[in-house]
């Protein structure tokens, strides 16, 4: 076949409102894309290719914990670039060495897998937890309970873990082995078990989110994860926490679990990992690390750049004192939602999550839907982002100024204010 160049004729067009209609498209339409093309960023500020500013409250959903173009990662990934890309994991790899203390001396584990997102981080999880019924409880068919309206990703088992229907539509059948019970229900999960035990099922692990992210902005209560932890000590089943979203920094803490005063036994990361570059990893305890050579692998999983952005993510929240600012900023972003809250009772009900990680709740009754406010607001140059049809999510990245905070919630005002005319 001839080698063209694109566009190409075979491809369809862009259909979205305010794209070009006669540009021509040959991805596949799995996202529903907002009408604008970003180019440039620096700091918490995004600019479109018509040269529209805008301030982001999204950070890649959660990502750019640094923010865009931020120098110093710049700077060491140039470098990293010209001196060593990728090798495999055939070799040893010493960024990887370097990455996983850091995250060793700076958490509860005790040894680190790296992978390239979220949703793998929890293949690897998934796995170990089957492996750890098998070989260590002896069960034939391990099962783990997972939360209802939670969210871990979207490859096969990830998806299967995850608790709500909608992503499971049209994917059937999902992989074996999950049962779900309700998030900050300690009946819920006691009743679960009970009719599991009753059916002779082998209850090897149970995964959560600490806050729930796509599910609504939800925190874990603390009486429920200690609940949980007891729980899951006294029968010998794994507690896997899917930190991928609320991880590194996100929520004032490192990591979310130590706002609830309890351990995971294994936990996973991505998102604000790579402050925007492709990395996850599965954390374990010495009790959970169970696989050997040959159990689980990944082409470019740990790669020396990647690592490399990790790294330097990991050295600018300690020297930039990002915890303390995403505690601090996420306190004042809060307060202002509180007052936005106040001021249009009849279309918010709550401000809920902690440090960065914030979400406005939409009255049911309103007729209001993130969706809307997240497409007025790109008219105001704010960028934020729904978690569900009615939660309104803000996930800056954590070098936000308190200045930042403020125009923040100014183009938020706008935009609600906008609807009202
Ligand atoms: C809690 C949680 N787990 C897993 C994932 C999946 O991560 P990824 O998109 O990197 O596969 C996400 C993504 O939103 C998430 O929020």
């Amino acid at each position: 076949m001839e080698l063209v160049d694109a566009p190409h004729s075979k491809c369809g067009t862009f259909g979205f409102v305010g794209s070009s209609p006669t540009a021509p498209t040959c991805l596949i339409q799995a996202y529903k894309r907002l009408p604008i093309k970003l180019i440039k960023g620096r700091g918490v500020w995004l600019w479109d290719e018509k040269g529209n500013k805008y301030l982001d409250a999204v950070a890649g959903i959660a990502t750019c914990s640094l923010g865009h173009s931020n120098k110093k990662l710049s700077k060491v990934l140039s470098k990293q670039l010209k001196t060593i890309q990728h090798v495999s994991n055939l070799y040893e790899i010493s960024e990887q060495e370097e990455l996983a203390n850091w995250l060793v001396n700076n958490s509860c584990a005790d040894q680190v897998f790296f992978c390239n997102s979220g949703a793998e981080a929890n293949e690897a999880a998934i796995k170990l937890a089957r492996k750890y019924g098998h070989s260590k409880r002896g069960f034939k068919r391990p099962v783990i309970l997972s939360a209802k309206s939670s969210f871990h990703g979207r490859t096969l088992a990830a998806v299967s873990a995850t608790g709500q229907p909608k992503y499971h539509k049209d994917f059937e059948p999902l992989v074996d082995g999950f049962e779900f019970f309700s998030f900050n229900s300690s009946r819920s999960v006691e009743d679960l078990y009970q009719k599991l035990e009753q059916s002779s099922a082998q209850v090897s692990a149970v995964i959560v989110e600490p806050m729930q992210g796509e599910g609504g902005v939800l925190p874990g209560e603390k009486s429920f994860f200690q609940f949980l932890r007891n729980f899951c000590t006294e029968r010998k089943i794994l507690l896997i926490f899917d930190e991928v979203q609320t991880g590194m920094g996100r929520t004032g803490k490192l990591w979310c679990y130590e706002h609830l005063n309890i351990e995971p036994d294994v936990f996973t990361i991505a998102k604000g990992l790579g402050g925007g570059h492709a990395i996850g990893a599965l954390l374990v305890k010495e009790t959970a690390n169970i696989f050997k050579p040959g159990d689980h692998a990944s082409t470019f999983g740990g790669n020396p750049f990647a690592c490399k952005a990790a790294i330097t993510v990991a050295k600018e929240i300690q020297s930039q004192k990002l915890l303390e600012n995403s505690t601090s900023r996420g306190n004042e972003l809060r307060q202002g939602l509180c007052e936005i809250k106040e001021n249009y009772p009849n279309h918010f009900k709550e401000v809920r999550g902690i440090g960065l990680m914030q979400g406005l709740v939409i009255r049911d009754e309103s007729n209001l839907t993130a969706q809307t406010l997240v497409e007025i607001a790109i008219k105001e140059g704010l960028l934020i982002i729904g978690a569900g049809a009615k939660v309104i999510r803000f996930v800056p990245p954590l070098i936000i100024t308190s200045n930042e905070i403020k125009q923040l919630l100014i183009k938020l005002n706008s935009s609600i204010k906008s609807l009202e005319n």
